[in-house]
């Protein structure tokens, strides 16, 4: 696939109105999501409950994409069709998560790298003929007054640049995803420190990897305050915040950039990703999503694990789905929130993997 293949599949995945849905949690994240509401996971309950994600109707028009899981690719739907058939009939494009998770970095307590290096181009080989057309790869930054460490950044930086190329050698567009964690008491500017620094890093480190840019999409934090910081920021704070550090340190040869969630309520996560969106000023990149709780919990929780309650799961991410899409391209209101429950007290300690 030459690059212009990459780029076009990239420039899909961030379409006028649309963004990706992170469906990609591991058994034991979907399990304890699962718990806090009663449902029992089992092979079936998990399938199930992607299989009403994936066929949500019409979700096509504000989800370009669907990050799934091993044991979600390898699923079939009720219909007997693979779950990455089932989105793509939808017009969604199928995407898959290959790193193996963050784990203990060797001699620096507190901070982890990313894995999942061995025998990734065999996966991607595999999972391309399973139907996925793009790849996440999430590294995970602990922010301290001391951390992160150098040499936390670089091993990340150094693995994600590694899993990009491999990805396009495979005809799978990279989706890049540095986290900087909301986690501790961190002021906003820490947080745009650490983000600037990361960022700069990744882009180095994918640039001596030659990494094609047209061909991947950023996928990093949002500059926000720690979750136990003392002075919230206000949605214009994280907005300026945020595009000031990616116009830092993104190329503009970057087609996207699609923000996680990262434990924002699904509100915040719309109000502020329509915030940037409106801000003046040159954005050379489509900027859009790729929750995953911030577009699931509702959905999650409307559910409840109860078949007659499938059409109100389905609903529920419609109703997300969309406002996000309005938030990609700033026509995101207040008004358009009804009272709702979509931050219930039970997800509040959720974390991602
Ligand atoms: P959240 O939006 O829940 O942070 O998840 C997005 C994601 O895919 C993190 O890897």
């Amino acid at each position: 696939m030459s690059s212009s293949h990459l780029e076009s599949v990239a420039r899909a995945l961030v379409a006028e109105g649309k963004g990706i849905l992170a469906a990609d949690e591991t058994v034991p994240t979907l399990t304890k999501r699962f718990q806090t509401l009663g449902i029992q996971s089992t092979e079936q309950s998990r399938r199930t409950y992607r299989e009403m994600l994936f066929t949500c109707p019409d979700a096509a028009k504000f989800i370009s994409g669907a990050i799934m899981y091993d044991e979600t690719i390898r699923q079939k739907s009720s219909d007997g069709r693979p779950l990455a058939e089932a989105l793509t009939a939808q017009g969604i494009i199928p995407g898959i998560k290959v790193d193996t998770g963050a784990k203990p970095l060797a001699g620096f307590p507190n901070e982890t790298v990313t894995e999942g290096l061995d025998g990734l181009r065999e996966r991607l080989r595999d999972y391309h003929a399973m139907g996925a057309r793009f790849a996440k790869w999430r590294a995970v930054i602990h922010v301290t007054d001391a951390l992160p460490t150098f040499a936390c950044v670089s091993a990340n930086a150094h693995a994600l640049a590694r899993y990009a190329s491999l990805c396009q050698e495979q005809e799978v567009v990279p989706i890049v995803e540095p986290e900087v964690l909301m986690d501790g008491p961190h002021t906003i500017d820490r947080c745009e420190e650490v983000t600037g620094m990361v960022l700069h890093s990744v882009f180095h480190a994918l640039f001596a990897q030659r990494v094609a840019l047209e061909g991947m999409l950023l996928k990093p934090n949002m500059v926000i305050a720690g979750k136990e910081c003392a002075r919230s920021s206000s949605e214009e704070e994280v907005a300026a915040a945020t595009l000031r550090c990616l116009r830092r340190h993104v190329l503009p040869t970057v087609p996207g950039i699609v923000f996680l969630s990262g434990g924002q309520n699904a509100c915040l996560a719309s109000a502020h990703l329509n915030a940037i969106n409106r801000l003046p000023g040159p954005k050379p990149w489509k900027i859009s999503f790729s929750y995953g709780r911030a577009l699931q919990d509702p959905a999650l929780e409307a559910w409840h694990g109860r078949d007659q309650d499938l059409p109100a799961g389905q609903q529920a991410l419609y109703r997300r789905a969309s406002l996000n899409g309005a938030a990609s391209v700033g026509k995101y209101t207040a008004e358009m929130e009804a009272a709702s429950a979509d931050d219930p007290p039970h997800r509040r300690d959720w974390r991602d993997d």
